[in-house]
Parts: structure tokens; C-alpha cells; sequence
């Protein structure tokens, strides 16, 4: 039926599979009380429940003399495996709401990171509402009735549209591969394993904020690509820049996509096969830090300044603590990963997700 059910121990749209599309949405909250940013969580609940069945937003009246309830445009739409998820950023616990005393101490405040250049109109955000749905229309429909429901309270601060191959094009599900156009998820933790992902991606109650207990912390970056740059590089300088085979995925010097990373292999000559400064490398580091990656690429038209084409990868990853997984994991790539040449990171956010809602709860309950 292509429902992913909303209710859960944890939020859909973390570590449930990628639908092919993703509407991201940033909004900054307006009205500056803690009920009624309640009230508004209430209400997206019930919202965001009913469009992922597929159902419209509320009851209509029957009322020829008022808007319709719902925008309608999603009216005989299967429900598309629609997600949403929500979360809140650092902005969110100053001293509107008084909330300051439950920031999270992870929720901190992104750091420069070497090669930034961000762009203000693609940065953080009170709130980060993220569908994803096999469904453009479908995700249009959600963000435009939770942005209508949330009229005089919220205003939205930034969106960013992505995709990637659909289930259509590509039945089998491979992983699917970047604008670069590499396989890119491969190394990513185990979904299914519960183990891996209390772990590596679910805040626990001891971690320090207890009404985190099952949520996560989610790093938004819009990484535009030097596509020009890239299409003019070689294809043996395009695989040491990943330290992977473009075709198969696999790491160089292998096979297989799904083929063991080794970073000591070395070539005849004793030069490492996976190059010192190669993303891979710099990205898994000793192992111990670890990301859920979850990205879409974007293309959001042409840059009016240089008549290239404005598009890159809506970089998403969700881990349990950002100050020791996805923070000092950038600030080693930023340094010194060979991709640098080819990217720009202009867009940054960082985001606690709520943990799950049972039925008859609602989003944001151990918060307020
Ligand atoms: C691996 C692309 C940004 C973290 C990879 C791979 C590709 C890739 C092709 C190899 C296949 C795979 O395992 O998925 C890109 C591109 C980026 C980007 C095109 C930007 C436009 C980032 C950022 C981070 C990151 C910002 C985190 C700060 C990782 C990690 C791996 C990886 C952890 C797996 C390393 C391993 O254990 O083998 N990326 N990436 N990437 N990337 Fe990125």
C-alpha cells in the first residue's frame, strides 16, 4: 500500500528506506509562546498522520462559503511511502519558549568548517520539517498544507527540493549513484540491526538530554557541485578523489562494491591504493566515528551569475552525537579531502529529531 507508518519508537524518514524524493523545509517560529508552538505540533501530528496514509488534512465542511480544508491537490494519490519528519535546531531554545535550560548539549552550534561558503538563505532554521515520498506532488502537498496549518505561528526560513533514481528506473534498488556519478551509500551502518543503530544514529536517555531518548541529531549541508570541473577531470583522477572504482563502487584496487576497504593495500610500488587524502579514507578515519547517511542530489536551476547549473547533493546524515561523529567527520574532510577541488558546501544546519510518537501522542511531547 506504500504506507510507512508515522507512529513508532522512532520518527519515520531516519533509518526507513529513501523514497525517490525529499522536500526539506526550514521554518522559524513567529509567535513567541510555548502553547501555542504546542498547539502547532498538535496539529502537524494529526496533519502529518493522515497524509502519510494518503488521507487528506481535516474535514471538510461542506461549506461552499469557505476554503476547502485541504489544498486538494493530492486527492486519489496513493500515500507514496511518505515520510515527515520533524526536528528543532539551536535557534529553537533561546529565550523565547523557555526551553533554553533543555538544549540538548549536542545541539550545538555548528563550527566553520575549512572550505564553507555558506549562503544565509540556506542556513538553519527554528524548526526542520523533512518529507520524503515516491511522490513529488505528494511532497508539495504536505509541506504546503503543514506550512498553511502553521499561518501566524511559523514562516518558512528555507526549502530545498532533491531526488534520486525512482524505484521505476531502477526496480532492483542499487545503490544509487551521486551527480558525480558514484555509488554513493555504500558504506553505510545496517538499517535493519537495532544494535547498530542505537549505536551509531539513537540518542539513549543517559546521553544527557532524557527527552531525546530514541530521537537524533540530523546535519543538513547543501553541497553545490563544480560539475564543470569535475566532467573536465580524468576518470583515474575521479576515482582517486573517492578512492573507489566509479563503475562498480568498489574500493580501489577491488572488485565488488560491497568488497572490504583496506587501507593498507599498497600497489607495486608501495603507494597506498586508497590515497592518504581520498574521501573514503578521510571519512571513515580509524572507524570509530560513524554517520547514517540519508542524501538526495538537487538541482535548483542555473546560477544566474555563471550560467552553470546550481546542483550538488542535499547532504543529510543523522547520528547520535554530532560533536563526535558528523562534526569532527567534516572538519577532517574540510581540511583535506581531494573532493574539496570539485565542491562548496553553501548551506548548513543542525537539527534535533524527535523521538517517535505513539498513537495519540504527539510530535514534540517529551520536549514541551
Ligand atoms: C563515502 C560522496 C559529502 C561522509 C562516500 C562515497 C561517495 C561519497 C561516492 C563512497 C561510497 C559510499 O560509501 O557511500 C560524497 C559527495 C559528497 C559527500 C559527492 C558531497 C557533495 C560527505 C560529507 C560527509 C561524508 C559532508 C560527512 C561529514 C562519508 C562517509 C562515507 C562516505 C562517512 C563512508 C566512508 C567509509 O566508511 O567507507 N561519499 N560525499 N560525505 N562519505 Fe561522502
Amino acid at each position: 500500500s506504500g504506507i510507512v507508518d508515522f507512529y513508532g519508537t522512532h520518527q519515520a524518514g531516519i533509518a526507513t528506506p529513501s523514497p525517490n524524493f525529499i522536500l526539506f523545509a526550514a521554518f522559524d517560529v513567529t509567535s513567541g509562546s510555548l502553547d501555542s508552538v504546542r498547539s502547532l505540533f498538535q496539529a502537524w501530528t494529526a496533519a502529518a498522520a493522515a497524509m502519510t496514509r494518503g488521507e487528506p488534512v481535516g474535514e471538510e465542511s461542506g461549506n461552499d462559503h469557505l476554503p476547502p480544508t485541504d489544498t486538494g491537490e493530492a486527492v486519489g494519490l496513493s500515500p507514496s511511502r511518505t515520510t515527515i519528519t520533524f526536528g528543532v535546531g539551536p535557534s529553537f531554545f533561546d529565550n523565547r519558549f523557555g526551553l533554553a535550560g533543555k538544549r540538548p548539549a549536542a545541539l550545538v552550534d555548528f563550527p566553520a568548517f575549512g572550505g564553507d561558503e555558506l549562503r544565509p538563505e540556506w542556513c538553519g532554521g527554528d524548526i526542520a520539517v523533512q518529507v520524503c515520498s515516491d511522490d513529488m506532488q505528494v511532497a508539495f502537498h504536505a509541506i504546503r498544507n503543514l506550512s498553511r496549518i502553521g499561518r501566524g505561528k511559523v514562516v518558512l526560513r528555507w526549502t530545498q527540493e532533491g531526488f534520486q533514481r525512482t524505484s521505476a528506473a531502477d526496480p532492483e534498488g542499487a545503490t544509487p549513484r551521486n551527480l558525480l556519478g558514484f555509488k554513493d551509500g555504500t558504506a553505510n551502518p545496517d538499517t535493519a540491526s537495532e544494535t547498530e543503530m542505537s549505536e551509531v544514529v539513537w540518542a539513549q536517555a543517559g546521553d544527557g538530554a532524557n527527552w531525546m531518548n530514541g530521537g537524533t541529531y540530523m546535519a543538513v549541508r547543501r553541497v553545490r557541485m563544480r560539475i564543470e570541473v569535475w566532467d573536465r577531470s580524468t576518470l583515474a583522477d575521479q576515482e582517486q578523489t573517492f578512492g573507489r572504482h566509479r563503475a562498480s563502487g568498489a574500493p580501489l584496487g577491488s572488485r565488488n562494491e560491497f568488497d572490504a576497504v583496506d587501507l593498507d593495500a599498497k600497489d607495486a610500488n608501495g603507494k597506498p591504493l586508497i590515497p592518504l587524502n581520498s574521501h573514503v579514507r578521510l571519512a571513515r578515519g580509524d572507524g570509530s566515528a560513524r554517520i547514517l547517511r540519508r542524501s538526495y542530489s538537487y538541482s535548483s536551476g542555473m546560477d544566474n551569475k555563471t550560467g552553470q547549473l546550481d546542483a550538488g547533493l542535499l547532504f543529510i546524515c543523522f547520528n547520535r552525537d554530532s560533536r563526535k561523529q558528523f562534526i569532527p567527520m567534516q572538519q577532517k574532510l574540510g581540511q583535506s579531502d581531494l573532493l574539496n577541488e570539485y565542491i562548496v558546501h553553501n548551506g548548513s544546519a543542525h537539527f534535533a529529531c524527535f523521538p517517535g510518537v505513539r498513537q495519540g501522542g504527539y510530535v514534540g511531547e517529551t520536549l514541551f
